[in-house]
């Protein structure tokens, strides 16, 4: 499935820069202070990276940042998806802002993301929303500053829904939330169709960013400081499939590792279908990249998993599982994703899943109840367990799940990791706070001084979600 990729060229992202240009002086010439802006971000780490990129090209146009809503004079949404529960909020939090529209008219109200990329969204949107000024989708991010400059500028609302879907813009300014831990897009859209899932429809074919656009975006996180950074792509093992030469992901990791530097590299998320053994080698010789894998294996169930079209079995995802723990040991944590409640599971089913959760001791997991999408072949299966009944089932997962954790947690008593000291800590005044490999938090006294900094902790007393430890003598 390949698809015709197409980079915003120069000529293009001057036209937008010139965009910046004249909105920073109509804002300048409009507002004595400068106007802030409130972006709120849905779902998933893809998405908070598109709101840096938004930001960034507000920050050129002259906004600052708000969180309070009701003191922006710029709010958008940017919307996620996957699950309608999401989408309700976005409706929700979108209606609330109707009388603040009526009575601050100058104040611009934007929706984006892969919500508006649906048909019957933004339709919903045009007839029930009309205090809503602008609907831009996924693909033309990129546009912003003509978009909100026109929105500042026009009477008309606008809703710029392109179907262009082979898109890369390189270059975009970025506001980044964190200033040491950031993220990385290395490729956008996929390719998979699993059944119940949306995002193939709203965020368009796999395309992966150039090596040398990729290494030079870390490069420079790094010598800003930056020492966790997340590449991410909604499957990055088929990362560079569709570059010219092709290049795989294992190979882009060794090329990042080999970076001047101390950090720590992390990625999400991993396909167990593309999730080769070289991917599973290159973690474990690869000293910056962290030994956490975050592969989501939805349901435990093979006909389950066939008819969410994954492209694997039970016996081929524990297989992978098994290979990275003989190579990792228990430095390795795993995470992943699991649907609950598929059209047409049945409890014996469900119960694969469970024991499938035995098996690998996952160190956290992202549990959903299966939320239908329109336009998805799941949506169209029967589906005759109530709603009930599934979230019956999940506190079942959820209560085995706490048990798993518990006692994983509880093994970890003496051991020593390497972790990132992020902060200070919740256990005390002189305690401070660090993040493992796999996403565990330990909690230990220390200087404030070394929060940034990579340091031995070893774990004294595994609490119930955090960890105590102290400082390892070097
Ligand atoms: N219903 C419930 N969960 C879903 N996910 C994706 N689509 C749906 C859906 N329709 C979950 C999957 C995926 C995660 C990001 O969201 O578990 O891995
Ligand atoms: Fe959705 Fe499957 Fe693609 Fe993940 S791999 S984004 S679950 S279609």
């Amino acid at each position: 499935m390949a698809v015709n990729v197409r980079k915003i060229s120069e000529q293009e992202l001057e036209a937008q820069r010139a965009y910046e240009q004249k909105a920073l002086s109509l804002l300048q010439k409009r507002y004595t202070s400068k106007p802030l802006a409130c972006v709120i971000t849905y779902g998933c780490q893809q998405n908070v990276a598109d709101s840096e990129r938004i930001k960034g090209m507000l920050e050129k146009m002259g906004y600052g940042f708000t969180d309070d809503r009701l003191s922006a004079k710029l709010i958008i949404f940017n919307t996620c998806a996957v699950r309608e529960h999401a989408e309700d909020r976005v409706f929700g939090n979108v209606g609330s802002l109707k009388k603040y529209k009526l009575s601050n008219p100058d104040v611009v109200i934007a929706l984006c993301g892969c919500m508006m990329q649906q048909q019957h969204i933004a339709d919903k949107i045009k007839q029930s929303f009309p205090f809503v000024d602008l609907v831009f989708g996924t693909h033309v991010i990129h546009r912003v500053p003509e978009l909100i400059y026109k929105a500042l500028t026009q009477k008309k609302r606008i809703f710029e829904l392109p179907d262009e879907d082979g898109v890369i813009a390189e270059g975009l300014p970025v506001k980044r939330d964190n200033d040491k831990k950031a993220w990385i897009p290395i490729m956008y859209g996929c390719n998979n169709f699993c059944s119940y899932c949306i995002v193939p429809y709203v965020r368009g074919r796999e395309r992966s960013r150039k090596v040398e656009d990729v290494v030079k975006e870390f490069k420079g996180l790094v010598n800003e400081g930056y020492k966790e950074i997340t590449l991410l792509g909604q499957n990055v093992n088929s990362y560079g499939k569709d570059l010219e030469p092709a290049v795989n992901f294992s190979e882009l990791l060794r090329i990042l590792n080999d970076v001047d530097g101390d950090f720590r590299i992390r990625f999400m998320t991993s396909h167990p279908k593309d999730c080769t053994k070289e991917l599973l080698e290159t973690m474990a010789q690869c000293d910056k990249v962290a030994c956490h894998l975050h592969l989501p294996f939805q349901s435990g169930n093979n006909r389950v998993l066939k008819a969410m079209n994954r492209g694997y079995t039970r016996e081929k995802y524990l297989e992978l599982i098994n290979y990275a723990r003989e190579l990792m040991g228990d430095e390795l944590s795993i995470t992943s994703d699991i649907i609950v409640g598929f059209p047409g599971e049945t409890y014996e089913e469900f119960q694969d899943t469970l024991s499938l959760i035995e098996e690998i001791k996952a160190t956290s997991l992202f549990t959903f109840i299966y939320s239908p999408r329109k336009g998805t072949p799941a949506a169209e299966m029967d589906d005759p367990i109530s709603y009930d009944e599934k979230s019956k089932w999940l506190r079942e997962l959820l209560a085995l799940q706490e048990k798993i954790s518990a006692s994983q947690m509880a093994l970890h008593k003496g051991k020593t990791f390497k972790c990132f000291v992020y902060g200070k800590g919740k256990l005390g005044d002189n305690y401070l706070a660090a993040r493992t490999d796999g996403n565990l938090i330990i909690e230990f006294e220390g200087d404030d001084r070394l929060i940034g900094t990579f340091k031995k902790i070893k774990v004294t007393e595994p609490l119930t979600y955090v960890m105590k430890g102290e400082l390892e003598r070097m």
